[in-house]
Protein backbone atom coordinates (compact mmCIF):
# COMPACT_ATOMS: atom_id res chain seq x y z
CA UNK A 1 0.00 0.00 0.00
CA UNK A 2 1.63 3.64 -0.81
CA UNK A 3 1.93 5.84 1.85
CA UNK A 4 1.19 9.53 0.71
CA UNK A 5 3.78 11.83 2.13
CA UNK A 6 0.92 14.66 3.22
CA UNK A 7 -1.02 11.88 5.29
CA UNK A 8 1.89 10.28 6.95
CA UNK A 9 2.84 13.84 8.09
CA UNK A 10 -0.44 14.72 9.36
CA UNK A 11 -0.35 11.37 11.69
CA UNK A 12 2.77 12.44 12.76
CA UNK A 13 2.10 16.18 13.89
CA UNK A 14 -1.45 14.36 14.93
CA UNK A 15 0.27 11.97 17.26
CA UNK A 16 3.36 14.48 18.09
CA UNK A 17 0.22 17.13 19.60
CA UNK A 18 -0.93 14.36 21.66
CA UNK A 19 1.99 14.09 23.10
CA UNK A 20 2.63 16.96 24.08
CA UNK A 21 -0.91 17.84 25.11
CA UNK A 22 -0.17 14.75 27.68
CA UNK A 23 3.06 16.15 28.76
CA UNK A 24 1.63 19.24 29.33
CA UNK A 25 -1.13 18.35 31.69
CA UNK A 26 0.65 15.88 33.07
CA UNK A 27 3.50 18.61 34.33
CA UNK A 28 0.53 21.06 34.93
CA UNK A 29 -1.18 18.15 37.40
CA UNK A 30 2.51 17.43 39.09
CA UNK A 31 2.78 21.30 39.36
CA UNK A 32 -0.75 21.81 40.98
CA UNK A 33 -0.02 19.09 43.42
CA UNK A 34 3.34 19.92 44.87
CA UNK A 35 1.75 23.59 44.99
CA UNK A 36 -1.25 22.52 46.96
CA UNK A 37 0.78 20.00 49.02
CA UNK A 38 3.21 22.51 49.83
CA UNK A 39 0.57 25.34 50.59
CA UNK A 40 -2.16 23.11 51.95
CA UNK A 41 -2.28 24.97 55.48
CA UNK A 42 -3.26 28.13 53.19
CA UNK A 43 -6.10 25.95 51.66
CA UNK A 44 -7.35 24.31 55.21
CA UNK A 45 -6.64 27.23 57.17
CA UNK A 46 -4.03 25.35 59.75
CA UNK A 47 -1.13 26.47 60.69
CA UNK A 48 2.23 25.83 60.28
CA UNK A 49 5.75 25.03 62.23
CA UNK A 50 7.45 28.00 60.01
CA UNK A 51 4.83 30.76 61.01
CA UNK A 52 4.40 29.21 64.90
CA UNK A 53 7.78 29.62 65.39
CA UNK A 54 8.56 33.03 63.85
CA UNK A 55 5.52 34.66 66.46
CA UNK A 56 7.89 32.57 69.46
CA UNK A 57 10.89 34.32 68.00
CA UNK A 58 9.09 37.42 67.96
CA UNK A 59 8.13 37.17 71.75
CA UNK A 60 11.85 36.26 72.12
CA UNK A 61 13.15 39.18 70.49
CA UNK A 62 10.35 41.26 72.91
CA UNK A 63 11.84 39.68 75.86
CA UNK A 64 15.75 40.40 74.70
CA UNK A 65 14.65 43.98 74.15
CA UNK A 66 12.91 43.96 77.44
CA UNK A 67 9.35 45.11 76.01
CA UNK A 68 7.98 42.31 77.65
CA UNK A 69 8.12 39.48 80.70
CA UNK A 70 6.67 36.95 82.31
CA UNK A 71 7.74 34.10 84.93
CA UNK A 72 8.12 31.39 81.56
CA UNK A 73 10.25 34.24 79.89
CA UNK A 74 13.91 32.84 80.36
CA UNK A 75 13.10 28.75 80.16
CA UNK A 76 11.49 29.44 76.56
CA UNK A 77 13.64 32.45 75.12
CA UNK A 78 17.21 31.35 76.76
CA UNK A 79 17.81 28.41 78.67
CA UNK A 80 15.31 26.29 75.93
CA UNK A 81 13.69 24.44 78.43
CA UNK A 82 10.42 25.20 77.31
CA UNK A 83 10.48 23.67 73.67
CA UNK A 84 7.80 24.67 70.72
CA UNK A 85 6.41 21.05 69.42
CA UNK A 86 3.75 22.04 67.06
CA UNK A 87 1.04 24.25 66.14
CA UNK A 88 -2.96 23.65 66.96
CA UNK A 89 -4.85 26.58 65.61
CA UNK A 90 -6.55 27.28 62.81
CA UNK A 91 -4.92 30.91 61.36
CA UNK A 92 -7.75 33.04 61.99
CA UNK A 93 -8.43 31.72 65.61
CA UNK A 94 -6.12 32.10 68.52
CA UNK A 95 -2.55 30.86 68.71
CA UNK A 96 -2.22 27.54 69.93
CA UNK A 97 0.70 25.46 70.73
CA UNK A 98 1.97 22.72 71.89
CA UNK A 99 5.55 22.76 73.95
CA UNK A 100 7.53 20.66 75.89
CA UNK A 101 8.63 21.77 79.71
CA UNK A 102 11.08 19.89 81.26
CA UNK A 103 9.67 16.99 79.76
CA UNK A 104 6.06 17.72 80.52
CA UNK A 105 3.86 18.95 77.55
CA UNK A 106 2.34 22.26 77.74
CA UNK A 107 -0.29 24.02 75.67
CA UNK A 108 0.96 27.77 74.87
CA UNK A 109 -2.20 30.45 74.30
CA UNK A 110 -2.61 33.78 72.74
CA UNK A 111 -5.39 35.31 71.30
CA UNK A 112 -2.89 37.73 68.52
CA UNK A 113 0.27 36.77 67.30
CA UNK A 114 2.16 39.72 68.13
CA UNK A 115 2.19 41.27 71.40
CA UNK A 116 1.75 44.47 69.50
CA UNK A 117 -1.50 43.84 69.07
CA UNK A 118 -2.75 44.12 72.22
CA UNK A 119 -3.83 48.01 73.70
CA UNK A 120 -0.60 49.43 75.95
CA UNK A 121 -1.98 50.82 79.39
CA UNK A 122 -2.60 54.17 78.23
CA UNK A 123 -1.76 55.45 81.91
CA UNK A 124 2.22 54.62 81.53
CA UNK A 125 3.30 56.87 78.79
CA UNK A 126 2.50 59.40 81.39
CA UNK A 127 5.45 61.17 83.24
CA UNK A 128 4.18 60.25 86.73
CA UNK A 129 2.97 56.98 86.23
CA UNK A 130 5.56 55.98 89.18
CA UNK A 131 3.78 57.82 91.44
CA UNK A 132 0.67 56.18 90.61
CA UNK A 133 -1.15 54.58 94.12
CA UNK A 134 -1.73 50.92 94.71
CA UNK A 135 -5.59 51.77 94.82
CA UNK A 136 -5.26 53.86 91.63
CA UNK A 137 -3.30 51.01 90.19
CA UNK A 138 -5.92 48.40 90.81
CA UNK A 139 -8.81 50.67 90.11
CA UNK A 140 -7.22 50.88 86.55
CA UNK A 141 -6.90 46.99 86.57
CA UNK A 142 -10.67 46.36 87.76
CA UNK A 143 -11.68 48.48 84.66
CA UNK A 144 -9.69 46.85 81.89
CA UNK A 145 -11.45 43.56 83.72
CA UNK A 146 -14.68 45.03 83.55
CA UNK A 147 -14.27 45.74 79.70
CA UNK A 148 -12.81 42.07 79.09
CA UNK A 149 -15.45 40.17 81.30
CA UNK A 150 -18.29 42.61 82.01
CA UNK A 151 -17.33 41.79 85.38
CA UNK A 152 -17.43 44.15 89.04
CA UNK A 153 -14.99 42.47 90.99
CA UNK A 154 -13.78 43.13 94.48
CA UNK A 155 -10.07 43.91 95.25
CA UNK A 156 -9.98 41.14 96.90
CA UNK A 157 -10.71 38.73 93.92
CA UNK A 158 -8.10 41.58 92.01
CA UNK A 159 -5.68 40.71 94.56
CA UNK A 160 -4.52 37.02 92.59
CA UNK A 161 -4.59 38.79 89.07
CA UNK A 162 -1.85 41.59 90.66
CA UNK A 163 1.42 39.75 91.69
CA UNK A 164 3.40 41.93 94.57
CA UNK A 165 5.91 42.70 92.67
CA UNK A 166 4.62 46.28 91.40
CA UNK A 167 6.93 48.49 92.96
CA UNK A 168 10.22 46.18 91.30
CA UNK A 169 12.40 47.78 88.57
CA UNK A 170 11.15 46.13 85.96
CA UNK A 171 6.93 47.08 87.02
CA UNK A 172 6.13 48.95 83.72
CA UNK A 173 7.16 45.70 81.77
CA UNK A 174 5.66 43.53 83.62
CA UNK A 175 2.31 45.83 83.68
CA UNK A 176 2.04 45.83 80.36
CA UNK A 177 2.99 42.29 79.58
CA UNK A 178 0.16 41.75 81.73
CA UNK A 179 -2.20 44.14 80.47
CA UNK A 180 -2.12 42.24 76.99
CA UNK A 181 -3.06 38.91 79.12
CA UNK A 182 -6.20 40.99 80.95
CA UNK A 183 -7.53 41.92 77.50
CA UNK A 184 -7.83 37.66 76.43
CA UNK A 185 -11.25 36.80 78.33
CA UNK A 186 -10.14 33.32 78.80
CA UNK A 187 -6.40 34.02 80.64
CA UNK A 188 -8.94 35.91 83.01
CA UNK A 189 -11.83 33.28 83.35
CA UNK A 190 -8.97 30.51 84.09
CA UNK A 191 -7.17 33.04 86.17
CA UNK A 192 -9.86 33.80 88.02
CA UNK A 193 -11.73 30.12 88.51
CA UNK A 194 -8.57 29.03 89.22
CA UNK A 195 -8.77 28.22 92.88
CA UNK A 196 -12.77 27.62 92.72
CA UNK A 197 -13.12 24.92 90.34
CA UNK A 198 -11.39 21.40 88.82
CA UNK A 199 -13.17 22.36 85.34
CA UNK A 200 -10.90 24.65 84.12
CA UNK A 201 -7.43 24.88 83.36
CA UNK A 202 -4.36 25.50 85.36
CA UNK A 203 -2.16 28.12 84.08
CA UNK A 204 1.18 27.35 84.60
CA UNK A 205 3.11 30.27 83.93
CA UNK A 206 3.26 33.40 81.19
CA UNK A 207 5.57 34.88 78.95
CA UNK A 208 4.65 38.57 77.19
CA UNK A 209 1.16 37.84 75.67
CA UNK A 210 1.49 34.14 76.04
CA UNK A 211 -0.20 31.88 78.52
CA UNK A 212 1.16 28.18 78.99
CA UNK A 213 -1.53 26.04 80.20
CA UNK A 214 -1.72 21.71 81.22
CA UNK A 215 -1.94 19.76 78.41
CA UNK A 216 -4.39 17.41 78.53
CA UNK A 217 -6.60 14.69 76.55
CA UNK A 218 -9.02 16.92 74.48
CA UNK A 219 -12.61 15.78 73.39
CA UNK A 220 -11.78 14.95 69.98
CA UNK A 221 -9.00 12.44 70.90
CA UNK A 222 -10.94 10.71 73.76
CA UNK A 223 -12.18 7.35 71.50
CA UNK A 224 -8.62 6.76 70.87
CA UNK A 225 -7.10 7.17 74.36
CA UNK A 226 -9.82 6.29 76.58
CA UNK A 227 -12.12 3.92 74.85
CA UNK A 228 -9.23 1.58 73.58
CA UNK A 229 -9.98 -0.08 77.03
CA UNK A 230 -10.36 -4.02 75.83
CA UNK A 231 -13.39 -4.85 78.04
CA UNK A 232 -16.77 -3.19 77.89
CA UNK A 233 -17.38 -2.98 81.32
CA UNK A 234 -14.63 -0.51 81.88
CA UNK A 235 -15.47 1.83 78.94
CA UNK A 236 -18.74 1.86 79.69
CA UNK A 237 -17.34 2.98 83.13
CA UNK A 238 -15.43 5.54 81.77
CA UNK A 239 -18.34 7.25 79.59
CA UNK A 240 -20.64 7.21 82.63
CA UNK A 241 -17.93 8.87 85.05
CA UNK A 242 -17.39 11.76 82.44
CA UNK A 243 -20.79 12.06 81.71
CA UNK A 244 -21.69 12.58 85.13
CA UNK A 245 -18.31 15.06 85.38
CA UNK A 246 -19.93 17.09 82.54
CA UNK A 247 -22.85 17.26 85.20
CA UNK A 248 -21.06 18.56 88.07
CA UNK A 249 -19.36 21.20 85.84
CA UNK A 250 -22.53 22.00 84.14
CA UNK A 251 -23.98 22.38 88.47
CA UNK A 252 -21.04 24.65 89.29
CA UNK A 253 -21.52 27.19 86.44
CA UNK A 254 -24.86 27.31 87.16
CA UNK A 255 -25.14 27.60 90.61
CA UNK A 256 -21.42 27.83 92.34
CA UNK A 257 -20.03 31.41 90.76
CA UNK A 258 -21.49 35.29 92.20
CA UNK A 259 -23.35 35.14 87.91
CA UNK A 260 -23.93 31.98 85.94
CA UNK A 261 -21.06 30.87 83.53
CA UNK A 262 -23.08 30.23 80.19
CA UNK A 263 -20.69 28.12 77.81
CA UNK A 264 -21.64 29.01 74.34
CA UNK A 265 -19.33 27.08 71.99
CA UNK A 266 -20.07 23.50 73.05
CA UNK A 267 -18.24 20.65 71.01
CA UNK A 268 -16.44 17.82 72.38
CA UNK A 269 -13.26 19.73 71.49
CA UNK A 270 -13.31 22.06 73.66
CA UNK A 271 -13.23 19.83 76.63
CA UNK A 272 -10.33 17.98 77.86
CA UNK A 273 -10.47 14.95 80.25
CA UNK A 274 -7.97 14.37 83.81
CA UNK A 275 -6.71 11.05 84.10
CA UNK A 276 -9.40 10.81 87.10
CA UNK A 277 -11.80 11.76 84.45
CA UNK A 278 -12.72 15.28 85.43
CA UNK A 279 -14.16 17.46 82.73
CA UNK A 280 -12.27 20.30 82.00
CA UNK A 281 -13.42 23.26 79.71
CA UNK A 282 -10.23 23.98 77.69
CA UNK A 283 -11.68 26.67 75.23
CA UNK A 284 -13.63 29.40 77.38
CA UNK A 285 -13.53 32.20 74.49
CA UNK A 286 -16.99 31.52 74.41
CA UNK A 287 -18.23 31.72 77.99
CA UNK A 288 -19.85 34.54 79.39
CA UNK A 289 -21.21 35.36 82.89
CA UNK A 290 -24.47 36.57 82.97
CA UNK A 291 -24.03 40.29 83.01
CA UNK A 292 -21.73 40.22 79.55
CA UNK A 293 -24.49 37.17 77.96
CA UNK A 294 -27.13 39.60 78.67
CA UNK A 295 -25.25 42.60 77.00
CA UNK A 296 -24.56 40.53 73.92
CA UNK A 297 -27.83 38.90 73.68
CA UNK A 298 -29.72 42.46 73.42
CA UNK A 299 -29.72 43.48 70.01
CA UNK A 300 -31.88 44.93 67.73
CA UNK A 301 -33.60 41.90 65.92
CA UNK A 302 -36.61 41.20 62.71
CA UNK A 303 -36.80 37.51 63.77
CA UNK A 304 -35.70 34.84 66.55
CA UNK A 305 -32.37 33.80 64.02
CA UNK A 306 -30.72 37.25 64.85
CA UNK A 307 -31.36 36.39 68.93
CA UNK A 308 -28.87 33.35 67.69
CA UNK A 309 -25.56 33.47 69.43
CA UNK A 310 -23.85 30.13 68.47
CA UNK A 311 -25.18 27.61 71.03
CA UNK A 312 -26.78 30.52 73.27
CA UNK A 313 -29.89 32.22 72.50
CA UNK A 314 -33.02 34.09 73.64
CA UNK A 315 -36.25 35.15 71.14
CA UNK A 316 -37.02 38.26 69.28
CA UNK A 317 -39.74 40.79 71.05
CA UNK A 318 -41.31 41.63 67.78
CA UNK A 319 -43.16 44.65 69.67
CA UNK A 320 -39.66 46.36 70.19
CA UNK A 321 -37.40 44.48 67.89
CA UNK A 322 -35.08 43.81 70.42
CA UNK A 323 -33.90 40.60 71.39
CA UNK A 324 -34.47 39.51 74.97
CA UNK A 325 -31.24 39.67 77.42
CA UNK A 326 -32.50 36.37 79.06
CA UNK A 327 -30.33 33.63 77.63
CA UNK A 328 -33.36 30.87 76.74
CA UNK A 329 -31.78 27.82 76.44
CA UNK A 330 -28.86 26.37 79.07
CA UNK A 331 -25.45 24.80 79.21
CA UNK A 332 -27.32 21.45 80.10
CA UNK A 333 -29.69 21.47 77.06
CA UNK A 334 -26.61 22.04 74.52
CA UNK A 335 -24.15 19.50 76.29
CA UNK A 336 -27.33 17.20 76.30
CA UNK A 337 -27.74 17.85 72.70
CA UNK A 338 -24.11 18.14 71.18
CA UNK A 339 -22.35 15.62 73.27
CA UNK A 340 -24.25 12.95 75.38
CA UNK A 341 -26.85 12.48 72.30
CA UNK A 342 -24.23 11.15 70.36
CA UNK A 343 -23.29 8.87 73.44
CA UNK A 344 -26.54 7.28 74.92
CA UNK A 345 -27.91 5.78 71.36
CA UNK A 346 -28.52 2.79 70.67
CA UNK A 347 -25.05 1.59 69.68
CA UNK A 348 -23.07 3.97 71.53
CA UNK A 349 -19.38 4.99 70.39
CA UNK A 350 -19.86 1.84 68.51
CA UNK A 351 -19.73 -0.74 71.50
CA UNK A 352 -21.41 -3.99 71.07
CA UNK A 353 -23.32 -4.51 73.70
CA UNK A 354 -25.61 -1.79 75.39
CA UNK A 355 -24.87 -1.12 78.96
CA UNK A 356 -27.08 -0.96 82.31
CA UNK A 357 -30.19 1.32 81.82
CA UNK A 358 -29.23 2.65 78.19
CA UNK A 359 -32.65 2.82 76.91
CA UNK A 360 -34.06 5.41 79.76
CA UNK A 361 -30.69 7.21 79.51
CA UNK A 362 -31.32 7.28 75.97
CA UNK A 363 -35.00 8.36 76.37
CA UNK A 364 -34.27 11.12 78.84
CA UNK A 365 -31.00 12.64 76.93
CA UNK A 366 -33.36 13.20 74.00
CA UNK A 367 -36.00 15.35 76.32
CA UNK A 368 -32.91 16.76 78.02
CA UNK A 369 -31.34 18.20 74.09
CA UNK A 370 -35.22 19.11 73.25
CA UNK A 371 -36.96 20.89 76.70
CA UNK A 372 -35.99 23.85 78.52
CA UNK A 373 -37.73 22.80 81.94
CA UNK A 374 -34.05 22.18 82.72
CA UNK A 375 -34.58 21.48 86.89
CA UNK A 376 -35.84 17.66 86.84
CA UNK A 377 -34.30 17.15 83.75
CA UNK A 378 -30.69 17.57 85.52
CA UNK A 379 -31.74 15.53 88.07
CA UNK A 380 -33.40 12.61 86.42
CA UNK A 381 -29.94 12.72 84.34
CA UNK A 382 -27.81 12.47 87.21
CA UNK A 383 -29.98 9.55 88.81
CA UNK A 384 -30.36 7.47 86.24
CA UNK A 385 -26.02 7.49 85.53
CA UNK A 386 -25.18 7.05 89.06
CA UNK A 387 -28.39 4.11 88.85
CA UNK A 388 -26.26 2.96 85.49
CA UNK A 389 -23.29 3.01 87.05
CA UNK A 390 -24.60 1.35 90.39
CA UNK A 391 -25.84 -1.87 87.94
CA UNK A 392 -22.63 -2.03 86.48
CA UNK A 393 -20.52 -2.22 89.52
CA UNK A 394 -23.03 -4.95 90.52
CA UNK A 395 -22.21 -6.82 87.78
CA UNK A 396 -25.37 -6.11 85.55
CA UNK A 397 -24.32 -7.24 82.60
N1 LIG B 1 -4.96 22.20 77.34
C1 LIG B 1 -5.05 21.50 76.21
N2 LIG B 1 -4.68 20.21 76.17
C2 LIG B 1 -4.76 19.51 75.01
N3 LIG B 1 -5.18 20.02 73.84
C3 LIG B 1 -5.56 21.31 73.84
C4 LIG B 1 -5.52 22.13 75.00
N4 LIG B 1 -5.93 23.36 74.69
C5 LIG B 1 -6.24 23.32 73.38
N5 LIG B 1 -6.01 22.10 72.86
C6 LIG B 1 -6.21 21.66 71.47
O1 LIG B 1 -6.11 22.77 70.61
C7 LIG B 1 -7.35 22.98 69.93
C8 LIG B 1 -7.58 24.47 69.78
O2 LIG B 1 -7.63 25.08 71.06
P1 LIG B 1 -8.86 25.99 71.47
O3 LIG B 1 -8.56 26.63 72.77
O4 LIG B 1 -10.11 25.21 71.37
O5 LIG B 1 -8.76 27.09 70.33
P2 LIG B 1 -9.83 27.63 69.29
O6 LIG B 1 -10.36 28.86 69.93
O7 LIG B 1 -9.02 27.88 68.07
O8 LIG B 1 -10.89 26.57 69.08
C9 LIG B 1 -8.41 22.26 70.79
O9 LIG B 1 -9.53 21.86 70.04
C10 LIG B 1 -7.62 21.08 71.32
O10 LIG B 1 -7.57 20.07 70.33
MG1 LIG C 1 -11.89 25.38 70.33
Amino acid sequence: MRIFPGKWLRIKICKKNTFLLLLFWASCWILGSTFLFLHRSLFSGRCTDEESKKILAGLCYDYNNRAVTGDLCEDLCVTEKLMYKHCLYYQRGKKVLQADWQGTPVILKSKNDAFSKFQAPLFLDESDAQSLTDTELLLMVAVEIKNTLGLDLPNSTLLPLWPERKHSQNWKVELASMWSLYQQEEYLLFNLLQDFSRHVLHIVGTCGHFYAVEFLSAGHSWKQNLFSLEEVVGQCKTVLDIAISFLDMVHQFDNEFSHRLHLCDVKPENFAIRSDLTVVAIDMDMAFFEPKMRTILEQKCTSDKDCNFFDCFSTCDLKTFMCGAQRENSNLQVICDKIFRHWFTQTMMGFIRPFPLQAELHKTVQKCAESTNMESLFSDLYSLLQESQKQLHRGYM
